[in-house]
């Protein structure tokens, strides 16, 4: 399919902020990608178009009954100038699981990444530099479009991919979080949409985080649905404990995430020969860890956070102190691989990077 573009004159462009902290997702670049989709024409006339409102049927079925799915990845300025994504294909692929899983179009992944590299031209200049881990956050949605009360598979949708200009996901920067272990709400149960990207995860999962944030922590960690014993993820990131022979992390049950960076994480201590499993693990086998001193690191993997160490846990009155508060040895490791990967500053033997 050829991608129409429609650019903004030069004199209405803007450009990056110099001036202050980037913050994240709250300023948007001057183009974006759309695309429609109709049950008769299927996904047609991918477009870069100036960056702004849409107009919606206010019975669009996204804004009734949740129809809305989602990615997030990011491109990188190198020292050389160029553009780095980091594993696009992997968000694409696991957009089009998220669409399978909500009933909604899979997308012609050819196309799309097509439109993004088309897009990142056009907006080349805002991928700001490398300094204090500022990166260009894309973010790809689907939405249903079709105007109707009926629940059951919209036969209208819109694909979009924004662009916004981000530094650190948390407040805390590369400082370690304080992490709240909630077993008053849920997240996501077997047999429900855990493992897909979409929107309702993340409002579901809002009040307690506000409740969190109000006690003074950044994040939930959130237990299984069934017994409430079973860690599963933090808020906007995978999670994995560091204990004196080995490293822990929940496995893809159906109710997490299946994280990018977690992937590459798993793939580089895999490289690194260190011991790591995948399996279930009690929030009280880490707390009882912790009392004996086999405790060592504890961190988060996600694209907006990247490896997030985590200094402390709350779990029912109890506080579980990590690393005596400080960023562990191996989340530092982790970082600083990952980033210079990333950045295009590294050898990257698995092929990750893909420079525009
Ligand atoms: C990401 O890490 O890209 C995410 O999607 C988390 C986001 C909800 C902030």
């Amino acid at each position: 399919m050829e991608i129409k573009t429609q650019i903004l004159p030069p004199d209405q462009r803007r450009s990056l902020p110099s001036d202050k902290a980037l913050g994240f997702g709250k300023i948007f670049t001057d183009h974006m990608l759309v695309m429609p989709y109709d049950a008769k024409q299927g996904w047609h006339e991918p477009e870069v178009r100036p960056y702004g409102p849409f107009s919606l049927d206010p019975a669009a079925m996204v804004l009734h009954y949740g129809q809305a799915i989602f990615e997030g990845l990011k491109a990188y300025r190198g020292q050389d100038d160029g553009i780095y994504l980091f594993r696009p294909l992997a968000n694409l692929e696991r957009m089009n699981r998220s669409a399978t899983r909500m009933c909604m179009p899979t997308l012609p992944v050819e196309t799309v990444f097509a439109g993004l590299k088309a897009l990142l031209q056009i907006d080349a200049d805002w991928v700001p530099p490398a300094d204090n881990g500022a990166s260009l956050y894309v973010r790809p949605t689907m939405v249903a479009t079709e105007a109707g009360l009926g629940v059951r598979p919209a036969m209208e949708y819109l694909f979009f991919i924004i662009l916004s200009p981000v530094g650190a996901y948390y407040p805390e920067g590369f400082n370690p979080v304080k992490i709240y272990v909630t077993d008053k709400y849920v997240r996501a149960v077997p047999g429900g949409v855990g493992e897909a990207k979409t929107a309702g995860n993340y409002a579901a999962s809002i009040m307690a985080a506000v409740e969190a944030q109000q006690e003074g922590f950044t994040q939930v960690l959130w237990l299984d649905a069934k017994e409430r014993r079973l860690v599963e993820e933090v808020g906007t990131m995978n999670i994995f404990f560091v204990f004196k022979d080995r490293i822990v992390t929940p496995p893809l049950s159906g109710t997490i995430l299946p994280g990018i960076t977690r992937d590459s994480v798993l793939r580089l201590l895999a490289d690194w020969n260190l011991p790591v499993e995948e399996r279930s693990i009690t929030i009280d086998e880490v707390f009882a860890a912790n009392e004996r001193g086999e405790l060592r690191e504890v961190f988060g993997t996600g694209t907006a956070a990247v490896i997030s160490p985590v200094g402390s846990l709350h779990y029912k009155g109890r506080d579980c102190l990590i690393n005596r508060g400080k960023i562990g040895e191996l989340a530092l490791r982790l970082f600083n691989e990952l980033t210079a990967i990333q950045y295009g500053r590294q050898a990257d033997p698995h092929g990750w990077v893909v420079r525009l």
